[in-house]
């Protein structure tokens, strides 16, 4: 069916109407807002402007090669790359390390079965890798006051193989930098490559540096650091596709270069995951660094780190609310004590117009909130206060959210091995996700859903949340 173009329009503004704002500094998480109109338009122009072209093939469209490579020296730059370093574009900060771990990995065919030692705050993206490339990850608990990776026993975890090693520069869940020098030195020391996930800080940290004297090192500065991400698409501010994977030199790189000249058709040459790729995210990005520059850069990283840091000192005199870590960076988790939950106080925050992302517990970590900063939050920091205030008061008046016994009973009882369709349609109606004819509903308050997922062990909320977005993403039925 054919629509006019202002059909098309308002049916897009009106399906657009249903998200989260991408601008406003009200969504706490996903999105990153520097609050400057003007970096925003001049990247939505070259978005469009290069929107068709294709990075599959750098001959035939060497603009895009111009700007990949000018977007890895300004990164490199930041992080003290070596001489002789060599990066390039990703897609995001999962495609990033899934081609870190690949690298690391075929860099040792000598290894039949290997293994990479992360912290258990690394980022979920490492499990993908693990998953898809078959690399066993393992896990070591982190410092419970300060969740801070625990070089020792990282130290201790690493054996013959292991072929990577990673430390967080901050870690997503709690905002906290590891000790990337004690980490990569031993891996350095037992001959394995160290990458650090800089994916959320690495473009906010360094412009912190001046006016942060104690920031934990964790750049290519830090003797033994290989491989280092960075996404454009967080703090750099740019429109959403564009990573950054860097290599202490080019011979690092190779093992995830890719060559196929196997078939009748033209030689497939691959730097990255992506073949044809288009030069939109890339030319956005390039446009929105070049307008912003080191020196605004630096303000917004205070802006929004001073944001955090004013949140975290309200958050002491909020009844029921503590902060989960210090924060190293513009990163805040925040944990609840047993007169409420964080999942109600996320359902409260968004009735007041923010959003605010609950984590569940893992292993001995407990529940969190978890709150990202962008510059433009900054405008509205004792409003955010006020409003935490009062969500986590509504949250301890409620009390913590209740689990009706049967039905935690029948969750547990599921094997995330043997799930089948109709047990899981029976999960759902039990509770109250079913419609009539039995297609999920989402309810309004997710409280009670997320507070019976987090009773339940990883491996079963992984084929339940997977049965749900299996039972969301249908093809839409012939009107
Ligand atoms: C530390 C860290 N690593 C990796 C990622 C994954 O990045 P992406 O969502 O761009 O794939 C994130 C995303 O928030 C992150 O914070």
């Amino acid at each position: 069916m054919t629509m006019d173009h202002d059909e098309i329009r308002n049916a897009l503004q009106a399906m657009r109407a249903r998200d989260l704002p991408t601008h406003g500094g009200r969504t706490l998480a996903y999105v990153y807002d520097s609050g400057l109109a003007s970096a925003d338009a001049i990247g939505r122009e070259a978005l469009a402007a290069f929107a068709s072209t294709n990075g599959l093939d750098p001959t035939a469209f060497p603009s895009l090669l111009q700007m990949e490579n000018d977007l890895v020296g300004i990164a490199g730059r930041l992080v003290d790359a070596p001489d002789g370093f060599a990066g390039v574009v990703t897609s995001g900060g999962t495609e990033s390390i899934l081609l870190a771990v690949l690298a690391a990995r075929d860099a040792r065919p000598d290894v039949a079965a290997p293994r990479m030692v992360l912290p258990t705050t690394a980022h979920a993206a490492f499990h993908k890798a693990a998953h898809w490339l078959r690399v066993e990850p393992v896990l070591v608990d982190v410092d419970p006051a300060t969740k801070r990776a625990d070089p020792a026993a990282m130290a201790a975890a690493i054996d013959d193989r292991t072929v990577l090693v990673v430390a967080s520069a901050p870690s997503y869940a709690h905002g906290v930098i590891d000790p990337v020098e004690p980490i990569a030195a031993a891996a350095a020391a037992a001959g394995v490559r160290c990458h650090v996930d800089a994916c959320i800080g690495g473009w906010v940290l360094p412009h912190l540096r001046d006016s942060e004297a104690g920031q934990l090192p964790w750049t290519f500065g830090v003797e033994g650091v290989t491989s280092l991400s960075l996404d454009l698409h967080k703090y750099a501010y740019t429109p959403k596709g564009v990573s950054v994977l860097l290599h202490a030199s080019a011979e690092l790189r190779r093992t995830h270069l890719f060559a196929s000249a196997r078939w009748p058709g033209y030689t497939m040459l691959n730097t990255t995951a992506q073949s044809t790729k288009s030069g939109g995210p890339v030319a956005a990005a390039w446009a929105v660094v070049h307008h912003i520059g080191a020196d605004r850069y630096t303000s917004l990283a205070r802006d929004a780190r001073q944001a955090t840091l004013d949140l975290a000192t309200a958050v002491d005199g909020i009844p029921g609310l503590s902060v989960a870590a210090a924060p190293d960076s513009t990163l805040l988790a925040l944990v609840t004590d047993d007169s409420c939950d964080v999942f109600t106080i996320s359902d409260e925050m968004l009735e007041r117009g923010w959003f605010v992302q609950p984590q569940m517990r893992f292993r001995d970590l407990p529940a969190t909130l978890h709150l990202t900063f962008s510059a433009a939050t900054a405008a509205s920091s004792d409003l955010i206060a006020t409003d935490l205030a009062d969500a986590t008061a509504a949250a301890r008046a409620a009390g913590p959210a209740a689990l009706p016994a049967e039905l935690v009973a029948m969750a547990s009882a599921i094997d995330p091995a043997t799930l089948d369709e109709a047990t899981f349609t029976g999960l759902l109606a039990a509770a109250g996700l079913a419609g009539g004819d039995g297609e999920l509903v989402l309810p309004e308050r997710m409280a009670p859903v997320n507070a019976l997922l987090d009773a339940l062990p990883p491996e079963l909320r992984e084929v339940l949340l997977l049965g749900v977005v299996d039972r969301l993403a249908r093809p839409t039925p012939p009107r």
